[in-house]
């Protein structure tokens, strides 16, 4: 595959300007700091193809829902993140001629992403149509120190003449989601100034009231010796700028740093307007390399817990720090209100919801290489949400407590109105008690499960128990109309996912039941828990006769089976170019489905059978979600198919970089992202936590000398380097750890170092 950017170890690198990439590159590019974030837009103005985007966590608008034929049960809305206010915006006018790299001759461009120090740079040479020739550097970011806080320093430096040059830095309201559904416009003024020392936009949002403000406030220098300059104020709607002339000499370089604050109601109930432009005024008083050195920081703690080390594949290095890097930026758990939308802040697609995707692939990331608090934080997201889950459930027929989590959703209601996901889609309740359970192991965090996770266990277990339907003829409990992870078949029958994994979480809700109720009372009675009993005992759990597959669902057995590699380049992605009719005719399986159960609960099966099962369902699926293609993966390491283990991770850690789907431009990948970290941690190296104890089982992919990353287990990190000869093991915390390498029992006492030859 040919690389689109350059590949070095903690950057991403674009060389030329290239305007057919500029969305691609917007995305790659983009950067934020868990409570906004931003697409690679250039601050000056750019009449090429370009999707503007700075977006707020959790500030989102309810769009009028689209819908061919309404089904009671429905939501009214699909909410969506909303495109905010562009505050990285400086217009520049050379001696009355805009710069713009649609209509310049770019000489010399340079873009770079900085992944350790978490900044976007951006240097060019260009001639503008009236031949003045000028150097451009732009450096910005939104600070990981202060998430209400951003910063741009812009440099321009005239190389072939002296002149006059306009700077316009702004703020800019006027923007509008490329998603929204009537083409509405989501924001009313409530405020504006424009001076010189402080302009601020406060802006609402329609229907869903919450109040945004945008400062900001600016130095201009030359040659490092600050410059005082007399600006004139703009203010339209939505719009505030400031105006000022510098008559700039050949070969000065001029600095123009713009400190900008992001705040919103959804963390600040009054004062916005004085928060905001207080905030702008103190960041210019700590200046642009105080807060880049504050951020920097940040940035370095984050590093040296979540680092991946790769040696001998650049490529891969490079890809694992880009999926790490835009994951943190996307959340950071400092706010129980924010979740992590599948496009993160990087477009559009998705509305910037809430998905499995959070509890199936995220937070087991963020519970491996963060503080617990972090993983907890998604979790009291989806409490919060409770009641509405109970409301949701009821809407649909449910009763006595029972909860159906939305598939799709900002603020606890379902937001998703299509009936085969809506209705069906319901093995999203079994991924919000399994990362319960992944927390659990990992923490051991008892008290949380006694005052948020048996509360949410027990109300998914008694959907569970209401939704199975009592088979006469198989003398089982089946789950009819459902689809499962696999969105290619749709209301089928007993999806073995589906079927496997409701009948964990009622166990789980059971036993989780009995060992707290021994001190804490129980929270179900005698009555449900023998239902519950029966209903776990006697689960239909389909299987191919004679063998040891699992049936994806009932009926699948009657396709024909045609291998994915007999699709033409012309068929893929079949989503794009095939009807609904035939992809839900044919075999093929958009993502791991029978084998996403597989990897949820590989302690339940022999290897035999999990081999068995890939074998089965490789051949049939297409990967076309990116959710796919990391759980095959960690699949193949367990089996020891070493060769498309390190095949599949490749697709997944570099699916944005490379652009495998070929839609880079509509966003990134982002709660795929977590899955190639998955890949290398859980498939590599094997790493599990069996009770209480961390079981390494690794391998090392042939192209790689070694890697190595970190653990944060029982609130201490541990290192794993693994080389081809010998594993190095080092507790960096204050007490002893219990592990399990290659079957082999050993202790490493706090702050110690351990070394194993292979
Ligand atoms: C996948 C879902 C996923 C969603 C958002 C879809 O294409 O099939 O499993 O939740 O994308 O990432």
């Amino acid at each position: 595959m040919q690389n689109i950017f350059d590949i070095d170890e903690w950057k991403i690198i674009e060389t030329s300007f290239d305007p057919k990439k500029q969305l691609a590159a917007e995305s790659i590019f983009s950067i934020g700091n868990g409570a906004f974030g931003q697409r690679a837009n250039f601050e000056e103005s750019y009449t090429g193809e370009s999707l503007q985007g700075s977006y707020v966590g959790g500030v989102y608008y309810p769009d009028k829902t689209r819908v061919g034929w309404w089904k009671n049960g429905y939501p009214e809305y699909f909410a969506k993140v909303l495109n905010s206010c562009n505050w990285i915006g400086i217009d520049i006018e050379v001696d009355s001629e805009k710069l713009d790299l649609a209509t310049v001759q770019v000489k010399h461009f340079y873009r770079e992403l900085d992944m350790r120090n978490g900044t976007l740079t951006r240097k060019f040479t260009c001639e503008l149509k009236n031949g003045k020739i000028i150097q451009i550097k732009s450096t910005r970011f939104c600070s990981m120190n202060d998430d209400e806080i951003a910063a741009i320093s812009y440099s321009i430096k005239p190389i072939n003449f002296s002149g006059n040059v306009t700077f316009i830095p702004y703020l800019d309201f006027n923007v509008r989601n490329s998603d929204s559904n009537y083409n509405e416009f989501f924001w009313k003024e409530i405020n504006k100034k424009s001076s010189t020392s402080e302009s601020f936009i406060s802006a609402v949002t329609k229907k869903s009231d919450f109040n945004v403000v945008v400062a900001f406030n600016y130095t201009i220098s030359k040659d490092g010796e600050h410059l005082n300059v007399n600006s004139t104020k703009l203010e339209n709607k939505l719009y505030v700028a400031n105006k000022f002339e510098v008559l700039i000499e050949q070969g000065s370089e001029y600095i123009l740093e713009k400190y900008v604050t992001v705040i919103s109601s959804l963390n600040h109930e009054k004062d916005l307007e004085s928060i905001a432009v207080n905030k702008a005024i103190q960041s210019k008083k700590n200046t642009f390399h105080k807060l880049l050195n504050n951020h920097i920081k940040s940035w370095h703690s984050i590093w040296d817990n979540a680092d991946v080390k790769i040696e001998g594949d650049l490529k891969s290095q490079q890809a694992i720090r880009f999926n790490i890097f835009q994951l943190y930026q996307t959340y950071t758990g400092n706010n129980a209100k924010l979740n992590i939308g599948p496009k993160g802040f990087t477009g559009e697609k998705y509305g910037g919801a809430t998905y499995w995707d959070t509890e199936a692939f995220c937070l087991p990331f963020f519970l491996k290489t963060s503080p617990k608090k972090v993983a907890k934080q998604l979790l009291i997201y989806r409490y919060n949400h409770l009641k509405k889950a109970i409301l949701n459930a009821e809407k649909l027929g449910f009763h006595s407590g029972a909860a159906l989590y939305p598939m799709v959703t900002m603020n606890g209601d379902e937001c998703h109105n299509e009936w085969e996901i809506t209705f069906e889609e319901i093995h999203r309740n079994g991924a919000i008690a399994y990362a319960i359970f992944n927390y659990i192991r990992h923490t051991n965090d008892k008290d949380y499960l006694l005052k948020y996770g048996r509360k949410v266990l027990i109300a998914i277990a008694r959907f569970w128990v209401q939704r199975v339907n009592w088979s006469n003829k198989k003398n089982k409990y089946v789950i009819l109309g459902v689809t499962g992870p696999n969105e290619y078949e749709n209301n089928v029958n007993n999806n073995w996912y589906t079927n496997y994994i409701a009948r964990w979480c009622i166990l789980y809700a059971l036993k989780t039941d009995n060992e707290l109720g021994k001190n804490h009372g129980s929270l179900i009675s005698k009555e449900e828990e023998s239902k519950w009993q029966d209903i776990s005992e006697n689960m239909y759990l389909p299987k191919i006769n004679n063998s040891n597959i699992f049936l994806q669902n009932d009926g699948f057995l009657d396709k024909e089976f045609v291998k994915a590699e007999q699709l033409s380049n012309n068929d893929r992605p079949i989503n794009q170019n095939w009807s609904w009719d035939k992809i839900l005719r044919s075999v093929f399986i958009k993502q791991a489905d029978v084998l996403q159960g597989l990897y949820f609960f590989e302690e339940h099966f022999d290897i035999q059978t999990i081999k068995e099962n890939i074998e089965f369902y490789e051949p049939y699926t297409v990967h076309e979600s990116s959710l796919s293609a990391c759980i095959h993966s960690i699949l193949y390491s367990l089996v020891k198919e070493e060769e498309q283990a390190y095949k599949m991770f490749l697709q997944t850690v570099r699916l944005d970089l490379d652009d495998y789907n070929k839609e880079v431009d509509e966003g990134l990948h982002i709660t795929s992202m977590p899955g190639s970290w998955l890949s290398i941690v859980e498939g590599f190296a094997g790493l599990r936590i069996r009770n209480n104890k961390l079981v390494l089982n690794p391998t090392l992919p042939n192209k790689w000398k070694s890697y190595s990353f970190n653990i944060i287990f029982n609130d201490q990190i541990v290192n794993f380097d693994i080389r081809n000869d010998k594993i190095l093991i080092y507790n960096k915390g204050g007490n002893s750890i219990e592990l399990s390498i290659n079957g082999r029992d050993i202790q490493i006492l706090e702050n110690n170092k351990i070394k194993i030859e292979c």
